[in-house]
């Protein structure tokens, strides 16, 4: 082991404490109870030195916060503030010799950190943990799975908000510059750590002890199930069909969002929502996760309330029963819609431009006439579910602010339940998904009093995506933001610079749960878009608006993150008067 001379042993009995160096750290040397200790000087919570701290009783106390560090190991008494590094420490010859001992993989003491910072609601904690993976060199996809892993087992109602901003952030991060890259990284976590406290933990069924069950008899038990709201026996049903390898990926996916079809827009549609983020959070995780994900979203799904009990889908217009009437039709139809030769991208745009015009905005069944006659006119799924995500995003493209400040969360709604079913029909396309499409387009018939009157987007000529950092600085700023998004793609075409710019600002800020779920749906429908056309600027241009209406906020999290890579790398976060 090196060492290091920090002194005679005479100086740090007559002045109790030094400091020295080691490496770039400085390195606090206490004398205390007849023999000498080393910590980092640096304080592991916010960077204050800690040779200003207090010695007594074996502990040393910050002077900042007043966490407490055990002299021999460095571990804190207040888990807010993390360990501190201890370091062997010899007396030689009447020096003082801070030993160095040589460095190991840094990576198992990490992901229990992570977990801690999870566990305890930390995020600074949890913030240093991800910061130190990533630099030693672990891929973010390993700090997902631990997250995926901590929230379906900490929380008993199981899928939720937070595995979905924590699976939103994992798809998000590679269009991400790569400074922003670990800020989503953490804002994800920390949702996902907020999500779970104070619930009790999940315990999952087991599988029948049989594989004698078929894939069809397990799907028809799964739907049969939710449809009573039996969670238990649909959970244990679910077990069996991935835990013991009876029903395949194509054929689980089918079935669970049939389940999450047979009723009208569950959960204001959160559950189409979840279902399909679980699907996403799959592909990062692979498919040997499925017996710990998939099973989380049954309680949810079973528990979900259903439209069509809701007053406002019964009267004045029965969208429940037109969505029934289109279910049985498209039944009736069955594989054939699935085989559409494809059109235009032109004529996709078109039909959702027809889910909003006059005619579909005063009828609803001739919206979903509309739907229904685009497949028959050669649509494929993939370009049926995105005309209706078009629809649904110019819902907030076109929101006008006039309108109460909560109703961006209704026409969020919408946009965010019909990109969860342009990506599952992408995918895996069926028939009843195709039924998902049809509640999607009812939704963006309920919501087209938020456009009336529309707000109008106006183009900013040459704009610079620079000017954007303004309209998050200050209220009142929508349209602005919408105008040099929209401006700008016109102008250039690629739209990875505006990602990034909407990813840079949304992690910049306290971003709540539907803020991620706004401009991660707009990515993947921009990207689904042909670059340089008018539906990629104009979604892009209504995530620009749906954030310019949220900031700024106190931007509290970001700041505590800066801290962290501060501290991780040994910046100067002190500096004595
Ligand atoms: S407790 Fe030391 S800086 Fe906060």
């Amino acid at each position: 082991m090196q060492g290091v001379d920090a002194g005679s042993v005479e100086e740090l009995q007559s002045r109790g404490m030094l400091v020295t160096k080691v490496g770039s750290h400085g390195v606090c040397v206490v004398w205390y109870g007849g023999r000498a200790y080393a910590v980092d000087d640096r304080c592991p919570h916010l960077g204050f030195p800690l040779h200003r701290g207090t010695v007594e009783d074996g502990l040393l106390t910050c002077h900042w916060h007043h966490a407490r560090f055990d002299l021999c190991s460095g571990g804190t008494l207040d888990p807010f503030a993390d360990d501190v590094r201890a370091y062997p420490v010899e007396i030689r010859d009447g020096r003082v010799l801070v030993l160095t001992p040589p460095t190991t993989d840094p990576t198992p003491a990490l992901l229990v950190r992570l977990d801690e910072g999870l566990e305890q609601g930390l995020t600074l904690v949890t913030a240093k943990a991800v910061l130190g993976l990533l630099d030693a060199g672990a891929p973010a996809a390993e700090a997902v799975r631990r997250g995926v892993v901590f929230g379906t087992t900490h929380r008993h109602e199981g899928w939720g908000a937070g595995l979905t901003v924590l699976t939103a952030m994992a798809n998000l991060l590679p269009q991400l510059a790569p400074a922003d890259r670990p800020l989503a990284l953490i804002h994800g976590l920390a949702f996902l750590s907020r999500d779970t406290a104070g619930h009790a933990d999940r315990f999952p069924l087991a599988p029948l002890a049989t594989k004698a069950v078929t894939p069809e008899r397990l799907a028809s038990w799964y739907r049969r199930f939710i449809d009573t709201r039996t969670d238990e026996a649909a959970e244990r049903t679910l077990a069996t069909a991935i835990g013991l390898g009876a029903a395949d990926r194509d054929t689980t996916e089918r079935f669970m969002f049939a389940a999450a079809t047979d009723h009208v827009f569950l959960d204001g549609g959160h559950t189409l929502d979840f279902t399909n983020k679980a699907f996403e959070a799959l592909e990062h995780l692979g498919w040997d996760a499925a017996p710990a994900v998939l099973p989380a979203l049954v309680m949810q799904t079973a528990s979900a309330r259903r439209s069509e009990e809701l007053g406002s889908w019964r009267h004045p217009h029965d969208l429940a029963g037109l969505a029934r009437s289109a279910s049985d039709r498209l039944a009736s139809e069955g594989d054939v819609l699935l085989k559409g030769a494809g059109v235009a991208d032109d004529e996709v745009a078109a039909l959702a431009w027809r889910m909003l015009g006059p005619q579909s905005g005063e009828d609803p069944a001739e919206a979903v006439d509309s739907l229904l006659e685009g497949l028959h006119a050669g649509f494929t799924p993939e370009q049926a579910g995105r005309a209706v995500a078009l629809a649904a995003g110019l819902r907030i493209t076109r929101f006008h602010v006039q309108n109460d400040h909560g109703d961006w969360d209704v026409v969020h709604h919408g946009f965010t339940y019909a990109n969860a079913v342009h990506q599952a029909l992408v995918r895996n396309p069926s028939v009843d998904l195709l039924r998902g499409a049809v509640h999607g387009v009812l939704k963006v018939f309920l919501d087209r009093f938020l456009n009336v009157p529309a707000a109008r987007l106006a183009p900013i000529g040459h704009p610079d995506l620079g000017d954007l950092d303004a309209c998050w600085e200050a209220q009142g700023q929508v349209d602005r933001a919408g105008g040099i998004v929209y401006g700008w793609l016109l102008e250039h075409g690629d739209p990875a610079p505006v990602i990034a710019a909407l990813g840079h600002a949304l992690v910049a800020e306290d971003a709540e749960f539907h803020w991620f779920q706004t401009v991660e749906a707009a990515a993947r429908q921009a990207q689904a878009w042909p670059d340089g056309s008018e539906p990629q600027a104009l979604l892009l241009a209504g995530a620009a608006r749906f954030l310019a209406a949220h900031t700024p906020t106190r931007r509290e999290l970001p700041q505590l993150v800066r801290i962290a890579t501060r501290l991780r790398r040994g910046d100067d976060l002190f500096e004595e008067m």
